[in-house]
């Protein structure tokens, strides 16, 4: 895997990347380059394709929730620019993910995040790697296989259930998920229940402050917004880190029992 580390992050070219990012976002199936040795083969795009489409999306706190991003567009989150584009390595390192730590990659996708963080957490951790499509999965259990990597858990989650064991989590990691998530409300409640006092939630976003970035408005989020929802869901906020060059890293911890309540 190849890693970039820069002191200071540059920023990629919006004009070279934005077609590239609107086409997958607004039609996941584009076929693209990619490094990930398990790609959506045809039986699944062809039985996808047989199914009738429904518009899930609706209105959570006045935000427009974006629709799932398709097992069919899974090259695109291993795409060769991603790396420039969202720094990975940089993300983790800022969250300074201790050995042995239980972490959930939740909305896990075919396992770009999932990968790393197992590196991470070590032979004595586990990375608990969720989705709601048994199709990104079964890409996800395919690059964990080829990459020799056996700590990572795949766990098939609904959008009302995280199925994730309670009260056993260090760290819940989102990278690009929550506007996805049809039900926000009780998705948070399953987080907070899964987390560990003390735990952090952590959401990674582009930034929906800027209009530069070149992803659809409702595949971003602002910093505001998500405070407006998480934290009447008993998230004590934390932190932004906001050194990456298109996504905010927005850091939320489940306060310890005996803490006051946030005003
Ligand atoms: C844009 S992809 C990002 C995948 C991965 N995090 C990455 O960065 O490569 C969003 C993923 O979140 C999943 N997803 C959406 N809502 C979810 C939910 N409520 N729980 C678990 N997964 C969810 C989708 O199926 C999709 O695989």
């Amino acid at each position: 895997m190849r890693v970039t580390h820069r002191a200071r992050p540059m920023r990629p070219s919006p004009r070279i990347t934005a077609l590239a990012a609107w086409l997958v976002l607004a039609v996941p199936v584009a076929a693209q380059e990619t490094a990930a040795p398990a790609r959506p083969d045809a039986k699944a795009k062809a039985k996808a394709k047989a199914k009738p489409r429904r518009d899930p999306r609706g209105f959570y706190m006045g935000r427009q929730i974006a629709d799932v991003m398709s097992f069919q567009g899974a090259d695109w989150l291993f795409r060769n620019t991603r790396e420039q584009e969202e720094q990975p390595e940089a993300m983790l390192d800022a969250l300074k993910i201790p050995p042995g730590a239980t972490v959930a990659d939740v909305g896990a996708g075919a396992g770009y995040t999932s990968m790393r963080l197992a590196r991470r957490v070590g032979p004595e951790g586990t990375v608990l790697a969720t989705d709601v499509q048994p199709e990104m999965l079964a890409m996800l259990a395919d690059n964990m296989k080829a990459a020799g990597i056996k700590n990572v858990r795949p766990i098939r989650a609904t959008q009302t259930d995280t199925k994730l064991p309670e009260g056993k989590v260090d760290l819940a990691l989102m990278v690009d998920v929550y506007h996805e998530a049809s039900d926000p409300e009780t998705l948070l409640k399953g987080l907070r229940k899964a987390l560990k006092p003390g735990g952090r939630l952590v959401l990674v976003e582009f930034r929906g402050e800027d209009p530069e970035v070149p992803i659809k408005p409702e595949h971003k989020m602002t910093l505001k917004q998500v405070r407006r929802e998480l934290e009447p869901q008993g998230f004590r906020f934390k932190d932004s880190l906001e050194f990456l060059p298109w996504q905010h890293i927005i850091i939320f911890e489940k306060p310890k029992a005996d803490e006051p309540k946030q005003d």
